[in-house]
């Protein structure tokens, strides 16, 4: 199994919609994929058709190790399962933070289960906190979906800060696949001078890191995730470009 984090160090980064359209596509292609909801706001989750019963184990009781990591998975399409969560994720904050190496808890456990699948996709919080660390601590790769707005380049400095401060820690040994651009804006063939900016200081701050294609601004992505179809289906296959560069990424390693 191939663990793949999204993590972006704020809100609105499009780290729930790059993990939805990720598994989905690769569990499209076959594969079978376990997504991970490690956010207490559980967009992905709710985005995942999942709705999480009082009874039913969730994140929280997977990483205190109260069940087993199997009876926290739920299957929720075709070849792609979810260990999902809801707001009470919260409460793991105090278990991690007490547990020593809190960043190494979640990727202990997914080993548990990493015969079962081919890739595990891991949607991060967006605050800096133990359930964050734990998700790049348990990730092979790392991808940093940043908005091409200056809030999206401080939540780049702040994640690649947090990311070496775990390799540093030897709590991380995988490597970050790239920075992944969201919202790119474009007029017709002329693109606005704020992502275009905001491009180019990705390239400075990510020091040799790849910036992979970008996400473009459009409702699609939103239209697709709502109604369950792909960008194909709605009729703009091109949208999916971003996406397919990093499968086949992905697919190869
Ligand atoms: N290509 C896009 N262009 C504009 N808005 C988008 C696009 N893709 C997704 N969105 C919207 O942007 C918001 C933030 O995306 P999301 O993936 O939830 O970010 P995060 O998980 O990092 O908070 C969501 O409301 C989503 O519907
Ligand atoms: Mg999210």
């Amino acid at each position: 199994m191939l663990t793949l984090t999204c993590t972006s160090l704020s809100g609105g980064q499009g780290k729930t919609t790059t993990s939805i359209f990720l598994g989905k596509m690769l569990a499209e292609e076959g594969h079978r994929i376990l997504m991970v909801d490690a956010d207490p706001q559980s967009s992905l989750t709710f985005y995942l058709g999942h709705e999480v019963q009082s009874n039913q184990p969730t994140l929280l009781e997977v990483l205190k190790k109260q069940v087993k990591v199997e009876d926290g998975i739920y299957e929720v399409g075709n070849n792609l399962w979810l260990i999902p969560s809801d707001d009470a994720l919260d409460n793991a904050q105090d278990f991690l933070s007490g547990s020593g190496m809190g960043a190494v808890v979640l990727g202990k456990r997914l080993k548990e289960v990493s015969k079962l699948f081919e890739f595990c996709i891991i949607d991060a919080p967006p605050q800096r906190s133990q359930i964050c660390l734990t998700t790049v601590g348990a990730a092979d790769k790392v991808l940093i979906p940043v908005e091409a707005s200056s809030k999206g380049l401080n939540s780049l400095i702040r994640t690649l800060d947090l990311v070496r401060e775990l390799q540093d820690m030897d709590a991380f040994s995988g490597s970050v696949l790239g920075v992944l651009p969201f919202r790119d804006r474009w007029t017709g063939r002329t693109q606005a001078n704020q992502s275009k900016n905001s491009i180019a200081a990705m390239k400075e701050i990510a020091h040799g890191i790849p910036i992979l294609p970008s996400i473009l601004e459009s409702e699609q992505y939103k239209k697709a995730i709502d109604q369950g179809k792909t960008l194909l289906q709605l009729g703009h296959p091109q949208l999916e470009y971003p996406f397919i560069q990093i499968v086949d990424q992905l697919r190869t390693k």
